[in-house]
């Protein structure tokens, strides 16, 4: 199969994780979420983890100059070889000019920016009914998306489940000013590039998926 390089846009909550780990299963490319990274960083107590903390739980954005050294590392790094899924970067114009001209120095194209639409309004009940899996990460919600069995992952069959510290209300806001304000932009920066595809992302999770392959596929 060939290389496939995507970037997933959409607002906190949209479903970019949520699509990126189905498209990293089925397409045998890794999901590089900045986000899940960073979470990371914090858990394990590293620097990068104490520098980041408290934007992050603020629901700010981190800056251009720390986003862009960490992507670029991950993406000369051996599991993005066989392609990738960028969820959650680029996030500012900055970061997308900037990822440009590093994927022209590595002679890497992108076949895909893909927009994940979803009207504000749904965002907040996303974002507050989220859980994932303690042990392999798998994304879970109260309402829209709950393990096959309750209390246990359809994934690893883990019994411990976590919610983000950033998942409140308070927050949430933040997030979506952030997201509208810096990161929309980049919608028509890659309308302008010729590589945007808009999905309807209020529907089914499987139907969002069915339609991002639709255009991978094409
Ligand atoms: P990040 O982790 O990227 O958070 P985010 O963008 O706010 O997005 P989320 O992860 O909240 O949402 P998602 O789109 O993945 O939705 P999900 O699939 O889980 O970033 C966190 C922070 O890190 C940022 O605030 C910033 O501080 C920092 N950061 C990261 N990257 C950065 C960068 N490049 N520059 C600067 N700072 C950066 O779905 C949500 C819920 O809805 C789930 O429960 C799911 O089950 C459910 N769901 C999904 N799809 C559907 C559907 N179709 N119908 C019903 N329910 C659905
Ligand atoms: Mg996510
Ligand atoms: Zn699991």
């Amino acid at each position: 199969m060939k290389v496939k390089r995507i970037i997933l846009i959409g607002p906190p909550g949209g479903g970019k994780g949520t699509q990126a780990k189905q498209l990293e299963a089925d397409y045998g490319i890794t999901q590089l979420s900045t986000g899940d990274i960073l979470r990371e960083a914090i858990s394990s107590g590293s620097e990068l983890g104490e520098k980041v903390k408290d934007t992050i739980e603020g629901g700010n954005l981190v800056s251009d100059e720390v986003m862009i050294g960490l992507i670029k590392e991950r993406l000369l790094a051996n599991e993005s070889r066989s392609g990738f899924i960028l969820d959650g970067f680029p996030r500012t114009i900055s970061q997308a000019k900037a990822l440009n001209v590093f994927l022209a120095e590595n002679e890497m194209d992108l076949d895909a920016v893909i927009e994940i639409n979803v009207p504000d309004e749904l965002l907040i009940e996303r974002i507050t009914g989220r859980f994932s899996c303690s042990n392999c990460g798998q994304g879970y919600h109260d309402t829209f998306n709950m393990p096959k069995v309750a209390g246990i992952c359809d994934e690893c069959g883990g019994t411990d489940f976590t919610r983000r510290k950033d998942d409140n209300e308070e927050t949430v806001k933040n997030r979506l000013v952030a997201y509208n304000e810096q990161t929309s932009p980049l919608i028509s920066f890659y309308r302008k590039i010729g590589i945007l595809s808009v999905i309807d992302g209020n529907q089914d999770i499987k139907l969002v998926t069915k339609c991002i392959k639709e255009v991978l596929d094409a």
